[in-house]
């Protein structure tokens, strides 16, 4: 796999260094609020052994990311097909999460930013999306500053969540490869 840097982020292969911190950030309920849950350390390193899988079968996946400065693993952002159906699958969607000592230094943005330049670019996709709960504030921030457009009527219930379940229901962002908006 190919490694990729922005101004302060490395995109890189899994390392086996990364799978303490890496669990240890899914066993933390605030990244895990608009989560199904936090993991368990085996759940963490089954999560790590699928994104292997999916790079192999794919050419693409979610990238460990890691603070280029201090060479400490931060979490992870890259590109991911969704397992479930919906009106707008198949598709590929951009996903991130990171530590919560990462949070709010605008590295989720930078890097997801060069995330779907590769997506465009490299891998000619010709639309890439983002999905998340309406309470993930955050991660809906990053949806925007990366140029990303908002349709209510893309707007979904997870179909591997009940009805009723606080997580259900869902706003779709998407970008097409239409160029310029991924480097706004
Ligand atoms: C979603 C998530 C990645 C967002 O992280 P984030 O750090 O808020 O996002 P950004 O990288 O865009 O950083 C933006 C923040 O950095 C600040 N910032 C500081 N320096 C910055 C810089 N040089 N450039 C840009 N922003 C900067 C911004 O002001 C902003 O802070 P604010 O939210 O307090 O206003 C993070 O909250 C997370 O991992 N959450 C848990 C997992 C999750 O929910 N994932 C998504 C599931 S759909």
């Amino acid at each position: 796999m190919q490694t990729y840097e922005t101004e302060r982020v490395r995109l890189r292969d899994w390392l086996k260094a990364d799978l303490v911190p890496f669990a240890a950030m899914n066993a933390d309920p605030e990244v895990t609020e608009f989560l199904p849950g936090p993991m368990t350390r085996a759940e963490s390193d089954g999560f790590v052994d699928r994104i292997r899988t999916q790079f192999q079968e794919r050419g693409f996946g979610v990238f460990a990311a890691e603070e280029r400065e201090s060479g400490e693993f931060m979490g992870f952002v890259g590109l991911a097909v969704p397992s479930f159906e919906a009106s707008f699958t198949p598709c590929v969607e951009v996903g991130w999460r990171l530590a919560r000592a990462h949070w709010g230094k605008g590295y989720a943005t930078e890097a997801a930013r060069e995330v779907l330049r590769i997506g465009f670019a490299i891998h000619g996709l010709s639309e890439i999306v983002s999905f998340t709960v309406p309470q993930n504030v955050r991660s809906q921030a990053v949806m925007q500053k990366l140029g990303m457009r908002h349709d209510p009527a893309d707007d979904f219930e997870h179909p591997r969540l009940p009805k009723g379940h606080r997580l259900r229901s869902h706003v779709l962002y998407r970008m097409s490869n239409d160029g310029g908006a991924a480097n706004a």
